[in-house]
C-alpha cells in the first residue's frame, strides 16, 4: 500500500510550516546568479533556505522560472526539478546555470570562439537602438562574439549575453544602477568586450553541475499541462510574475534582445504582464498548474504587496482570492537594506520577502 502523501517519492505526512530567514543581504555575488542581470531574480539565498526545508526526492516545478534561480537551487539540494518561461531569452539563462557540462570543454570551446570571432572579416553592424550605449569598438567585439556564438552551449550563451550587460555598464562609466540603466554617459569608454566575456564565462563555471539533470522548457502557463504530466509535480515553488505589470523583456534584456535581433514585442505579448486581464490570465495559469499536482503537493508562492494606481494590493489577498485552492498559510519577514526596502518604505508597500503556502494535505481544493 502507499504511504499517506507518498507520490513521486516524497512528501510523507503533511509538510512541517515552512519559514523563512532573516538574512543580512539577498544576494550572492560568489555564486552561479550573478551571471546575468534578469529583471525581477528573485534571491538566490531565500529560495536556498525554503528548499533546504523541502525534501530532496520531491519533484519541483517552477512554472515562471524566469533565469531559473529556484531550479538551480532545487538542483543543488538533489531535487529533479522542472522550469518553465514563456520568455525565450529568460530560458536559455535557466539552462545555462542548470545544464551539465564538461568545463574542460567550455573553457576550449570559449578560447577558439574568441579567436574566430576576432579573426572575423565580415559581421554584422550592431542596430542602431543598442549600439548607442557601446562604444563603437566595443559593439563591433560583441557582434562578432554573437556571430560566432551559433553553437555555444546554453551556459557560454548566458555568460555571453551577462557580459553584454557587464560591457554596457562599463561603456558608461559603470554609471548605471538599477534605476538608471539606459542613461548614456558620454564619452562612452572603450572597452575590450573580448577579456569581459572570457573573464565572466571563467567566474561562474565552478558553480555548475550541482545536482541530477533539470529540465527547462518555454511555454506559455496558462497551458502547462500540454507539456508537464498531469499528477507528476510534488512541490509548485515560484515567484510568479507580478501585477503591476514589470516588463522582464526592458531593463539590460531590452539592450541584449534588440542586438540579438529577437522580436521584444512577441515575446511580451506571450508574457502575463497586462494589468487590465492580470486576474484572468493568472488564474488560468493556477488552474492549469492544478492539473500537474496532486492532492498532497505544496504549492509557494512569492508574493508581495503592491501599489497599483494608488490602491495597495496585497499580494497574499489577491492570491488566496483566485487560487484553485484553500487554507494557505503566509509568512513574512522584515525588509532587509535593499533599494527596494527602501521604496516599499516610501510606498508603505511589502515585498519580496512574504511566501503564501498551500499545503494541500491540509488545506485541499477549493470547490470552484
Ligand atoms: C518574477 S519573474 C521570475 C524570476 C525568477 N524567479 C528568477 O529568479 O529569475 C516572473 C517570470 O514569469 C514569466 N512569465 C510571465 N508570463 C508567463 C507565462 N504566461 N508563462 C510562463 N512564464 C511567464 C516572466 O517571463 C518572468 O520571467
Amino acid at each position: 500500500m502507499q504511504e499517506p502523501r507518498v507520490r513521486n517519492g516524497v512528501l510523507c505526512e503533511s509538510s512541517p510550516k515552512i519559514t523563512l530567514n532573516h538574512f543580512s543581504k539577498v544576494s550572492n555575488p560568489k555564486s552561479i546568479h550573478g551571471i546575468y542581470p534578469y529583471r525581477g531574480k528573485m534571491s538566490a539565498i531565500d529560495a536556498a533556505h525554503v528548499i533546504s526545508q523541502l525534501p530532496s526526492t520531491a519533484v519541483l516545478l517552477d512554472p515562471f522560472c524566469g533565469t531559473g534561480t529556484i531550479v538551480y537551487e532545487a538542483q543543488a539540494h538533489g531535487m529533479r526539478a522542472i522550469g518553465v518561461d514563456n520568455n525565450p531569452l529568460a530560458c536559455i539563462i535557466a539552462r545555462g546555470k542548470t545544464e551539465l557540462i564538461d568545463a574542460e570543454l567550455v573553457l576550449d570551446t570559449l578560447s577558439s570562439a574568441i579567436s574566430a570571432a576576432q579573426s572575423q572579416t565580415s559581421f554584422p553592424r550592431m542596430p542602431t537602438a543598442p549600439a548607442k550605449f557601446f562604444h563603437p569598438d566595443t559593439a563591433d567585439q560583441i557582434m562578432r562574439m554573437v556571430q560566432v556564438s551559433t553553437t555555444f552551449p546554453s551556459y557560454l550563451l548566458s555568460a555571453l549575453y551577462g557580459a553584454i550587460c557587464v560591457a554596457a555598464r562599463a561603456c558608461n562609466g559603470w554609471l548605471w544602477t538599477s534605476t538608471s540603466i539606459g542613461r548614456i554617459n558620454l564619452p562612452l569608454r572603450k572597452i575590450d568586450f573580448y577579456s569581459t566575456f572570457h573573464r565572466k564565462a571563467k567566474k561562474h563555471l565552478e558553480f555548475l553541475n550541482v545536482g541530477p539533470p533539470a529540465q527547462i522548457h518555454t511555454y506559455d502557463s496558462r497551458q502547462i499541462s500540454e507539456i508537464i504530466e498531469e499528477n507528476s509535480i510534488d512541490i509548485v515553488y515560484t515567484s510568479p510574475p507580478y501585477f503591476d505589470a514589470l516588463d522582464y523583456t526592458g531593463y539590460y534584456s531590452k539592450i541584449v534582445l534588440e542586438i540579438l535581433d529577437m522580436d521584444r514585442a512577441l515575446v511580451r505579448k506571450g508574457l502575463i504582464q497586462r494589468h487590465s486581464t492580470y486576474r484572468k490570465d493568472m488564474r488560468r495559469a493556477l488552474v492549469e498548474i492544478d492539473k500537474v499536482i496532486h492532492e498532497h503537493s505544496l504549492i509557494i508562492f512569492v508574493v508581495g504587496d503592491r501599489l497599483v494606481h494608488g490602491n495597495l494590493i496585497k499580494g497574499s489577498e489577491f492570491f488566496t482570492e483566485i487560487a484553485p485552492w484553500i487554507n494557505p498559510y503566509v509568512v513574512e519577514r522584515e525588509y532587509t537594506k535593499t533599494a527596494s526596502g527602501l521604496w516599499d518604505k516610501i510606498n508603505r508597500t511589502k515585498r519580496k520577502e512574504q511566501i503564501i503556502v498551500w499545503d494541500l494535505a491540509k488545506g485541499g481544493r477549493s470547490q470552484n
